[in-house]
């Protein structure tokens, strides 16, 4: 049909053939916007110049190992780069073996699953979109692999965020196939998933990208669906993936998409834990509300596609973000929310912070910018909540492996 504002008019003025239709436009600003921002990336950030992560100060890398500056240095000397003093991230690893060679602190130092701990798979969720959900992702992956485990992050979000916070373009840089969705996919030939899997500028975590491809796998499913003799072998396809490349790491965090379909059971499927992000405003929790209900019904599906086998969970948290603690009703949504779901809540909430916001303008976390380019204490504040909130979740994943807290 031709896009007409004067469509619902008495008038019978003929419809000008110039008028493009409504697919045409879409069309057409899609690629608009697809060329601008690819031009636009290419001004700020060109292709040859891939992501690195910025060299460490000897006080954060002391912080990071749980060591004082001295004994650091004692152990490694920083190297000198110009005026300053630095450890690469590759230092780390090297560091933390030295550590925990020493007859006391065996196994203390590198914190990885030991054989008999399962691979932690964390799914951040929530329908509700802009609730935090990549950054939440994108801050826990890089503080665990920070601290010494082997992360592997997968965006199963079409809209690709977390690949674009990790310097990809998913329309350049993922190729047909190359999301998680060439790994899941019911029709056209599955690929390994260790051909998806990228390593990123850090140690220690890999990324699966997404493409705007997931969205195939919604319209997919319920075909496969029809086909399949039960249901459980369809919804286990991102487990089964998972699983071949288990070995490999020692946690798994998964950024859904803002809504409840199939890519989003597949995450409840292959999840040893849920992390369900909310912003404390009256919108966002009533929106919470329609979340539980129907992922409720999600977790019915998946018990009723496995003849009624529940699947079993290490735990469920909800994660405040972008709290603003001097603000009267994010507060007052607070304690509504902690008087219904008491430990439940994360203790401690991501606050906003312009840290984290401008971090994110050039597809950074705060991990990766430097405190010197921010006012010490706004820089400060975020990195106090953000290593807060992560290392919560860290002591979670400890509990679930059965070690002491
Ligand atoms: N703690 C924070 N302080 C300030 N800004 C934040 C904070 N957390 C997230 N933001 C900003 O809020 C916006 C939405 O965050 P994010 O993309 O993580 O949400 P999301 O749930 O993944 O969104 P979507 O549903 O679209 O996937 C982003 O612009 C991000 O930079
Ligand atoms: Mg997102």
């Amino acid at each position: 049909m031709a896009l007409n504002s004067d469509i619902h008019s008495e008038t019978t003025t003929p419809v000008p053939s110039a008028v493009p239709s409504l697919r045409a436009l879409v069309r057409s600003d899609a690629n608009g916007i697809i060329d601008r921002l690819a031009q636009h990336r290419l001004a700020s950030f060109p292709p040859e110049a891939a992501k690195t992560f910025r060299r460490l100060t000897p006080g954060e890398t002391a912080r990071i190992l749980g060591v004082t500056e001295a004994y650091l240095r004692q152990l490694m000397p920083p190297a000198s780069v110009g005026e300053r003093r630095q450890y690469a991230l590759e230092d780390l690893a090297a560091i933390r073996k030295a550590l925990d060679a020493k007859p006391r602190s065996v196994g203390k130092y590198l914190p990885g699953r030991k054989p008999g701990e399962p691979l932690q798979v964390i799914a951040v969720m929530n329908f509700k979109g802009g609730s935090g959900k990549t950054t939440t992702t994108a801050h826990l992956a890089q503080y665990l692999a920070l601290r010494g485990y082997r992360v592997l992050a997968v965006d199963l979000d079409p809209q690709a965020s977390l690949t674009g916070l990790f310097g990809l373009r998913p329309e350049i840089d993922v190729p047909a196939g190359g999301s998680f969705f060439g790994a899941i996919r019911h029709s056209g030939e599955q690929v390994p998933m260790r051909s998806i899997v990228k390593t990123t500028y850090m140690p220690g975590l890999d990324l699966v990208p997404a493409a705007l491809e997931l969205m195939e796998y919604e319209f997919e499913t319920p075909h496969a669906l029809m086909r399949a003799q039960g249901s459980n072998q369809v919804f286990s396809r991102a487990a089964h993936a998972l699983r071949e490349i288990e070995g490999d790491y020692d946690v798994v965090v998964i950024d859904c998409p803002p809504q409840l379909g199939y890519l989003s059971i597949s995450a409840l499927v292959a999840a040893t834990s849920v992390l369900v992000t909310v912003h404390p405003q009256m919108l966002d929790v009533a929106s919470l509300g329609q979340f539980m209900l129907m992922l409720g019904d999600l977790l019915d599906v998946i018990a009723g596609a496995s003849g009624g086998v529940e699947s079993s969970y290490d735990w469920m948290r909800y994660l405040i973000t972008r709290f603003e603690p001097g603000d009267g009703p994010q507060t007052q949504m607070l304690t509504l929310l902690r008087s219904m779901f008491g430990e439940r809540i994360l203790i401690h909430p991501t606050l906003k912070s312009t840290a984290i916001s401008d971090a994110g303008l050039t597809n950074q976390t705060l991990f990766e910018v430097s405190r010197s380019q921010f006012i010490r204490s706004t820089y400060d504040r975020a990195m106090e909540s953000i290593e807060n909130v992560n290392g919560e979740i860290d002591a979670l994943i400890r509990k679930a492996w059965g070690r002491p807290t």
